[in-house]
């Protein structure tokens, strides 16, 4: 697949499909308007006839017409023009896509809205072209039919009078990321019999450019000598071996260098305090941190973005066994921290504990860690909504901000000093879980917290995100690709102001 922005006439536009974004609170103007010229009214008439209604990803499609070059047009709504931000060009770009994209075809084309308010071409372009993209694929990674497919071309397609250069650009950030996007919901969608910490690093190994990123992995032994107790407690209960991978980018000189920790228990059965068939159903989710740190770093190297990145992925199974890690286990951590164990099922806490001792052992500047952590961050923000909480309140900004620019939501919770009660142990420094359900998102960042010394660090909470159980209009069930575009967003900005 390649996507492009191409300059041209609409009505000259050669492709199976002619996506167009119509708006709910105006008459049918700019891109539609043209349209509408070319087809003798038409697309005013089912207007007035509320055929086409321009609420957020309604769709409405028009098959085989004289007057344009495309066989088939799309009219997908964007929802009311005041209300436009980059999600909903996103969602509706991905909405069309995802209807269209059930044949087979060769190219789809997409008209970019204009005047959006608030948005430039560029960030039009990209929000489209992301969304383009993650409306071909589908979770049915291993149906023996295939039940989506990528177009052979995407055009996002802009008037002949716009500013070529920066569309284009904004399209060759949208391919990079929509591919990243595209890798990170992949490795969530791969089933747990076949994506485990030696397939994942394997993985991690083949997706990046090894002319641009450095990759190391350590296996069990480097991992026991690099002391990560706490990880390796967590990795016992399963015959599969740990494995940390390293990613290195330096792109920035003698800059500052951002890292970026994700959480990857390839699959969370919760160890011996087992969770039930119901709650372990989609725990092959549990690496989406991991995927997510991997994906963006991917793609901030294909970007050539003049910044350092540090990547760190802890990669277990949490599984129970005769080997597995026992309730009252106490485990000593890369810094020598020592923590009880109250609960294996709160094993993404210990295995971030040695990851984010070891980036800041690597001497990065600031840290943002992504974990699909706890189910007490979906109570308290539901499932749309990532948790932040850090230790930095400038830090925790620039990430919210990112975030923001990217289209994602996060929303940040506290970190009062009241909390790190919670956690203290009677019998070793801390303990792994604050003993009641309330506060669980916070007494969790509170023992992450504790492995990050004085590093500006932000920890994104993405359990609710991280996986759509049910399809909507613009998004497929299954793995989302959360967060690796408010990390790519958060790396050019940090590459413009360290
Ligand atoms: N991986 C889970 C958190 C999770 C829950 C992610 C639902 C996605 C959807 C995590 O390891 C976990 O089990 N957390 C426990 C912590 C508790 C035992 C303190 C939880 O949230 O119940
Ligand atoms: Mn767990
Ligand atoms: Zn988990």
């Amino acid at each position: 697949m390649e996507l492009t922005a191409q300059f041209l006439p609409l009505a000259e536009v050669q492709a199976d499909w002619l996506i167009v974004g119509a708006w709910e609170d105006e008459n049918l103007a700019g891109a539609v308007a043209v349209l509408n010229d070319k087809l003798d009214g038409l697309l005013y008439r089912l207007r007035e006839k509320k055929d086409i209604s321009g609420k957020a990803n309604d769709l409405t499609p028009l098959l085989g017409h004289a007057g344009l070059a495309a066989d088939r047009l799309l009219v997908v709504g964007l929802g009311k023009r005041t209300k436009a931000d980059r999600s909903i060009v996103q969602d509706a770009a991905a909405a069309a896509a995802r209807s269209i994209t059930v044949k087979k075809m060769a190219r789809m084309a997409l008209a970019l809205p204009e005047d959006v308010p608030g948005l430039t071409w560029s960030d039009v372009a990209l929000a489209a072209g992301v969304g383009l993209m993650q409306g071909c694929l589908g979770p049915g990674l291993r149906k023996s039919e295939a039940a989506r497919f990528i177009p052979e071309a995407i055009w996002l397609v802009a008037p002949p009078s716009a500013n070529r250069q920066i569309i284009q650009e904004a399209a060759r950030r949208a391919d990079i990321e929509g591919r990243a996007v595209w890798l990170a919901r992949e490795l969530v969608n791969l089933p747990p019999c076949d994506l485990y910490p030696e397939t994942f690093a394997a993985r991690a190994l083949e997706a990046v450019d090894r002319e641009r990123v450095q990759c190391t992995i350590l296996d069990e032994k480097q991992i026991e000598a690099e002391r990560m107790g706490a990880l390796l407690g967590v990795a016992k209960g399963s015959d599969r071996t740990p494995r940390v991978v390293v990613l290195r980018y330096n792109g920035g000189g003698n800059g500052r260098t951002l890292g970026l920790v994700g959480k990857g228990v390839t699959f969370d059965s919760g160890g011996l305090s087992l969770k039930t068939s119901e709650q372990m159903l989609d725990m092959k989710c549990d690496m989406a941190g991991a995927a997510a740190v991997l994906a963006a770093v991917k793609a901030i190297a294909e970007l050539e973005i003049p910044v350092n990145v540090l990547g760190v992925l802890p990669l277990v199974e949490n599984l129970p066994s005769g080997q597995a890690l026992k309730l009252g286990d106490v485990l000593t951590t890369r810094t020598g921290k020592t923590i009880e164990v109250l609960n294996t099922d709160a094993e993404g806490r210990l295995i971030l504990a040695d990851a984010l001792a070891y980036a800041v052992d690597q001497k990065v500047d600031d840290l943002v860690d992504l974990a699909t952590l706890t189910g007490a961050c979906m109570v308290a923000l539901g499932v749309e909504v990532a948790g932040l909480m850090g230790n930095d309140q400038k830090w925790c900004d620039r990430v919210l901000a990112a975030a923001q620019r990217a289209g994602e939501k996060a929303w940040q919770l506290p970190m009062f000093p009241l909390y790190d009660e919670l956690i203290k142990s009677e019998v070793a420094d801390i303990k792994n879980t604050g003993g009641t359900r309330y506060g669980g998102a916070i007494t969790a960042a509170k023992l992450l917290e504790q492995f990050v010394g004085n590093v500006p660090w932000a920890h994104l909470d993405i359990a609710g995100p991280a996986w759509a159980e049910h399809e909507s209009a613009s998004h497929d069930s299954g793995g989302t690709g959360c967060f690796v575009r408010t990390l790519v967003e958060l790396a050019s900005e940090y590459s413009a102001r360290p």
